[in-house]
């Protein structure tokens, strides 16, 4: 196994990654597809549930939980949301749990010699205390944008291969994505679900034309919510993170902010 090959090389356990970006981009199921390519167990850590229940047992559930992790190692451990969970910590009027609690698991993260492998997740990369994205603490920060026309088209692919694996021929995937900027991939899902709702009700099958009226009918998060996409992708490109993909790349400095505008 290459964790194995890499440690007699001398090299540490890798520690893990900070996935952050816009809403429906994939970054969950990106940790899920993690654990799944390296057929390891995926723990996925609830934070909010750490804090429910008597002060005091946040601190020791912690503890339990970094146990179990490790007690199952080598596994990948999912963070999701993490700024949800560790937001303003210092500003917290819970006396110092949430900022104890924070303390146990970033300590834990940057000592830890065991092969527990931590994704995490978040949107809102500017409440994170930013002890989290110190180097030390996660091997990579990835900004998970929105994905271009050639990814949207990858996407819809994925979808419709899965949903209609006979009749893929009979969409147009190049259309689809030329006529859905701004589509986050969640968006693009749910526009083939709500195509499928159109073709059942008539009862036929769902087409390209059906996949495009309800399209149309979304309003992507990226103009509904574009200061706060706007202000991720500048968090981006100040360089505090790497960008997930090649194409994401590109496309950030010469097409995003046209897309953000509606015309690509
Ligand atoms: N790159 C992609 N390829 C294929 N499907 C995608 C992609 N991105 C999102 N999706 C679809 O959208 C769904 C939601 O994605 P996911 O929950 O991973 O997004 P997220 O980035 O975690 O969003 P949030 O920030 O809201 O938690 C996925 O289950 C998948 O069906
Ligand atoms: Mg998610």
């Amino acid at each position: 196994m290459l964790f194995r090959k890499a440690r007699q090389y001398g090299l540490p356990h890798p520690r893990g990654l900070l996935l952050a970006g816009i809403q429906g981009t994939g970054k969950s199921l990106t940790a899920k597809a993690i654990a799944h390519h390296w057929h390891l167990p995926l723990l996925r850590l609830d934070v909010g549930r750490l804090f429910a229940g008597l002060v005091g047992e946040s601190e020791s559930r912690t503890r339990q939980m970094i146990q179990l992790a490790e007690a199952l190692a080598p596994c990948v451990l999912w963070i999701d949301e993490i700024d949800k969970a560790f937001a303003g910590v210092d500003g917290r009027s819970d006396a110092g749990t949430t900022s104890r609690v924070f303390g146990t698991f970033i300590t834990w993260l940057s000592e830890k010699t065991s092969p527990v492998f931590v994704v995490a997740t978040a949107n809102n990369i500017q409440s994170l205390p930013p002890e989290v994205l110190r180097r030390g603490r996660f091997d990579e920060i990835f900004f998970v944008g929105l994905p271009n026309q050639t990814e949207r088209q990858a996407i819809f692919s994925v979808h419709l291969t899965r949903l209609r694996p006979q009749n893929l021929g009979s969409y147009d995937l190049s259309r689809l994505a030329y006529e859905t900027p701004d589509f986050s991939g969640a968006e693009i899902e749910q526009a083939l679900i709500e195509a499928m709702h159109i073709g059942f009700s008539q009862n036929r099958d769902f087409t390209t034309e059906d996949i495009l009226e309800a399209s149309s009918e979304i309003v992507p998060l990226a103009r509904s919510a574009q200061e706060q996409v706007e202000a991720l992708l500048d968090w981006a490109k100040s360089g505090k993170a790497r960008l997930a993909s090649r194409a994401s790349e590109v496309s950030m400095n010469s097409q995003l902010k046209q897309q953000l505008g509606g015309s690509e």
